[in-house]
């Protein structure tokens, strides 16, 4: 609506996992990194926890459109399974490896398990591993499904893990692992995400305004300092009220996004973008 205006060629602030808009700073880059490593390695599992909105899974996105599929079968689940069963159920159906068996008895947790191994095992010897992400992890109730997930560690060949897991949540989520001893023990690597400093939001919202196709600065500094402030750093919030001052910008016919735009987007679109999201 507003691109045109601003000379953008496209939003700059959405809510999507898009590469492009990628903004890596230190601790974008190294989880990436020890993720990469995770896979590459063949360490087995690693855990991403870090505030709501702050980037969790663009990175896990990332990492899986970085990995070549001809080496690896990803399966991404994005909602927190129920029970054992239908955790196991998602994994075999997104891996996509075969159709679930039709006999009720082969759907149970033993066999879906055996089958799981089969399957693994054979694309191991063609060279391809596995590498199961679960988003939302820390939203997962039931501690059976925690060892449904460790379970699945204990897939392995003499020498290499048969699979990759990636355990992605907020803070709690390791609140939760660190009870499960057995699982805990299990995950080589760890990586934390925290909310942008004002430095990096300046970046962010400069940066992202300049991959839509905007030359020049739109928002004075003191404006994304003012930013930072409402939104504490979080990525997700600072994309809403940007998009809020861009969208009041437009409809008020400015040349800039000065603090008076700001404090009219605040009016205008209220609650809904200016007041602290809850986790
Ligand atoms: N490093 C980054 N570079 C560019 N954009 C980012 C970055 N981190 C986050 N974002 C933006 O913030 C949005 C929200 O991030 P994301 O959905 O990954 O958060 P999350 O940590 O998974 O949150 P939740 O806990 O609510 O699932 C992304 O869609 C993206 O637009
Ligand atoms: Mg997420």
């Amino acid at each position: 609506m507003y691109e045109a205006y601003w000379k953008l060629k496209e939003k700059p602030f959405k809510n999507t996992a898009d590469p492009r808009f990628l903004c890596s700073f230190p601790q974008h880059s190294d989880a990436l990194m020890k993720l990469t490593y995770t896979v590459r390695e063949n360490m087995g599992a690693a855990m991403m926890t870090g505030v709501f909105g702050c980037g969790k899974t663009f990175i896990a996105r990332t990492l899986i459109s970085s990995l070549s599929e001809n080496r690896y079968a990803f399966a991404y689940l994005n909602y927190p399974p129920v029970s054992g069963v239908e955790f196991l159920r998602a994994v075999v159906r997104t891996l996509k490896y075969s159709e679930l068996p039709e006999k009720k008895t082969e759907l149970l947790e033993d066999a879906l398990l055996e089958s799981l191994q089969a399957l693994l095992l054979d694309d191991s010897r063609e060279g391809k591993e596995a590498v199961i992400v679960i988003d939302e992890a820390h939203s997962i109730e039931d501690d059976r499904i925690f060892e449904k997930i460790r379970l699945l560690l204990n897939f392995q060949t003499e020498s290499r893990f048969l699979l990759s897991l990636i355990l992605v949540g907020q803070p709690e989520l390791a609140g939760k692992v660190a009870n499960l001893r057995q699982l805990e023990q299990r995950i080589a690597v760890k990586c934390h995400l925290e909310a942008l400093t004002v430095e990096e939001t300046r970046d962010y919202v400069n940066r992202r305004l300049e991959v839509a196709g905007r030359k020049d600065p739109l928002f004075p500094d003191e404006v994304l300092d003012l930013i930072h402030q409402a939104t504490g750093g979080i990525p997700r919030r600072i994309n809403h009220i940007c998009d809020a001052c861009l969208m009041t910008g437009f409809a008020r016919k400015k040349e800039i996004l000065d603090e008076e735009t700001f404090r009219e987007s605040g009016k205008i679109f209220g609650s809904t973008v200016f007041t602290p999201e809850k986790s």
